[in-house]
């Protein structure tokens, strides 16, 4: 037997005056876009925001649905979006904010972060993730491998031929 580990790095910030004018800009405006959200039965809002490496931008919100299941995540309604538009484009970043407090920013729900693992695979190059809940810290992850790192891929059931 042998003991395996993981080590996950990411960067926290106390503030978001720490981070560089394109990456203050871009929260700065999914955090606007938090009013856009439709959450009537959380009342909780998350935006998300998309930045390519050509400098577009996608934002989306979370969308629910008096059918719970039906509404999705802010993350995906975001980057399904941007894919669907741009889909040759490479994704350079992802934002993901709430407006609620909590000591630390929340993360992607596996279900997101199992779609955004699937795009970035897809381009072969990694996405950073930009997180900010309502308190002013933030965190940087370089890829979104680091909260998935046993993601299921598409080499698992792809055929070799
Ligand atoms: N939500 C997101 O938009 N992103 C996540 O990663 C987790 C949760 C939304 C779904 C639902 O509208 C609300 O937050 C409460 O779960």
């Amino acid at each position: 037997m042998i003991e395996k580990n993981i080590n996950i790095s990411y960067q926290e910030f106390d503030s978001l005056n720490e981070l560089s004018k394109q990456d203050v800009e871009i929260v700065q405006l999914a955090e606007k876009n938090l009013a856009n959200s439709y959450s009537p039965y959380s009342l909780f809002k998350v935006s998300s925001l998309i930045l390519f490496e050509t400098g577009e931008t996608v934002l989306g919100t979370n969308q629910e649905n008096a059918a719970y299941p039906s509404g999705l995540c802010a993350e995906r309604v975001a980057i399904f979006s941007a894919k669907s538009t741009y889909p040759n484009k490479i994704i350079d970043t992802i934002v993901i904010v709430t407006e609620h407090s909590n000591p630390t920013p929340f993360s992607p729900c596996g279900g997101c972060r199992q779609v955004l693992m699937e795009y970035e695979m897809a381009q072969k190059k990694p996405i950073r993730a930009i997180l900010k809940s309502g308190d002013s810290k933030v965190w940087i992850f370089e890829s979104i491998s680091a909260f998935l790192p046993f993601a299921f891929k598409a080499d698992h059931i792809l055929k070799k031929v």
